[in-house]
C-alpha cells in the first residue's frame, strides 16, 4: 500500500498553510495532503452515509499512489484514520471562531470542521459541561477553550464575549447556531413564557450577540445567524408557528445586518438546515415521523450534522466573500428553489 504521509516532526514548514505551530507538521507538500485528504473523505463517505470521523473505518487497502517526499525514516499513518494535524488543510489559519451552543450537534459539528481548516475556536454551552470539553480536547486545549454561557441573557453574551477577547483579541467568525427547536408552538399551545423563551434564545440572543460582537469583528469577518429550512414556503406546518416566527425574524435580521456590515467587508448570511438528526431533532418524534421527514429529502435520508458544518466552513473561508445576505438552505433538496 502506498500511503505517502506521514507525522514526522519536521523543523521546517514545508506546507505553509498547514500548521499551527506546535503541532506535527506533515512531511510533502501540503497539495498532496488535499488530494489525499479529498480521497480520504469520498472514500469514508461511499463507506457510510455518516460523514463524521468517527464512522471512518480503521483501516482499508486504498492506496494514493503518490510519491512520499519526505527522505528521513518515519512511520506511516492509517490513511483512513488520519490525526488531526492530518487533516486540516489551513484554509482558516490564524482566524478565531466563535460558536454558540457548540457542545452538541450541528454546533458541535461546526467548531470541529472550522478548527479542522486552523481556527482556533470558542466552544460555548449552557449546561452540557463535560461534552463541550470533549470537544476542547478533540481540537486541542492550545487552539480552543469552552465558555458556559446563556446567549439569551446580556450578562451572559457579555461574559462570552469577554472570555473570548482575553484569549485570543478577536472574533473573525461569528457563528449563532444556539437555539431551541420547538415543535408544539401552535396558537393554542403557546404561553407567554414559552413565546418568551424562544424569542429569548431564538432571536433576542444572535440579536445581542451581534451586538456586542461587532467591534472585535476585523475586516473580512463572517457572522452566520441559523434560520431552519422549515420558514420555506412549501413546508410551513401548523404547529411550527412559534418555532417559524423566531427564525422569520432571524431571516430578517441578516438582510438588515448584510447591508449594515457588508460596509466594512464583514458577510452576514443565514444557515437554514433541513431536518438533522442531533438530540434536539429526535425529541418528541415516533419512528414513523422520522421516517417520514427523512423521505422528503430525494436521498431519502435525514441530515447529519456534517452536512451543514461543512457549509459553514465554505461559508468561513475567503472563497465565500461575495456571498452576502443570503439564506442558504441546507436539506439535501427537501426544498427547492
Ligand atoms: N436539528 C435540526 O433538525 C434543525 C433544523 C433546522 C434548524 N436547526 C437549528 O440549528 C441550530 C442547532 O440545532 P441542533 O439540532 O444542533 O440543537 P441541539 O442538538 O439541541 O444543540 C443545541 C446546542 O445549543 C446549546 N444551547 C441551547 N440553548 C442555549 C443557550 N440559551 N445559550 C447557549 N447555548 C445554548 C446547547 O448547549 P447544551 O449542550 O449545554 O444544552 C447545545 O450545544 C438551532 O438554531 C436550530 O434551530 C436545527
Amino acid at each position: 500500500m502506498g500511503y505517502p504521509l506521514c507525522t514526522h516532526y519536521c523543523d521546517t514548514v514545508l506546507a505553509s498553510n498547514f500548521v499551527a505551530a506546535s503541532r506535527p507538521l506533515a512531511c510533502g507538500f501540503s497539495k498532496l495532503i488535499r488530494s489525499a485528504e479529498h480521497k480520504l473523505r469520498g472514500l469514508s463517505s461511499t463507506a457510510s452515509p455518516l460523514r463524521t470521523r468517527s464512522s471512518v473505518p480503521s483501516s482499508s487497502s486504498l492506496s494514493l499512489d503518490l510519491p512520499c517526499t519526505c527522505a528521513d525514516t518515519h512511520s506511516l499513518q492509517d490513511p483512513l484514520n488520519p490525526p488531526h494535524s492530518i487533516i486540516m488543510s489551513g484554509r482558516l489559519t490564524g482566524k478565531v471562531a466563535l460558536v454558540t451552543g457548540a457542545s452538541r450537534g450541528i454546533g458541535r459539528a461546526t467548531a470541529i470542521a472550522l478548527s479542522d481548516e486552523g481556527a482556533s475556536v470558542v466552544v460555548n454551552y449552557i449546561s452540557s459541561n463535560s461534552a463541550a470539553e470533549e470537544v476542547v480536547r478533540e481540537i486541542g486545549a492550545d487552539r480552543a477553550i469552552s465558555v458556559k454561557a446563556d446567549v439569551s441573557k446580556l450578562d451572559d453574551i457579555e461574559i462570552l464575549i469577554k472570555q473570548t477577547i482575553d484569549r485570543f483579541q478577536k472574533i473573525d467568525i461569528l457563528v449563532l447556531n444556539a437555539g431551541l427547536l420547538w415543535q408544539n408552538g401552535s396558537l393554542e399551545a403557546t404561553d407567554e413564557k414559552t413565546f418568551d423563551k424562544l424569542f429569548g434564545s431564538n432571536v433576542k440572543g444572535p440579536f445581542f450577540m451581534v451586538q456586542m460582537a461587532t467591534p472585535y469583528i476585523p475586516e473580512g469577518g463572517r457572522i452566520m445567524l441559523f434560520s431552519s429550512s422549515l420558514t420555506s414556503f412549501s413546508m410551513i406546518t401548523p404547529n411550527y408557528l412559534l418555532y417559524a416566527a423566531t427564525k422569520g425574524a432571524v431571516e430578517q435580521m441578516t438582510r438588515v445586518l448584510a447591508k449594515d456590515l457588508g460596509k466594512r467587508n464583514v458577510t452576514v448570511n443565514t444557515i437554514s438546515p433541513g431536518p438533522i438528526g442531533t438530540d434536539a431533532y429526535y425529541v418528541g418524534k415516533t419512528e414513523q415521523m422520522v421516517q417520514m421527514q427523512s423521505n422528503l429529502a430525494p436521498a431519502g435520508r435525514l441530515g447529519e450534522p456534517e452536512d451543514v458544518a461543512e457549509v459553514i466552513t465554505f461559508i468561513a473561508c475567503d472563497q465565500s466573500r461575495w456571498m452576502n445576505g443570503q439564506n442558504i438552505r441546507i436539506n439535501g433538496g427537501m426544498t427547492v428553489g
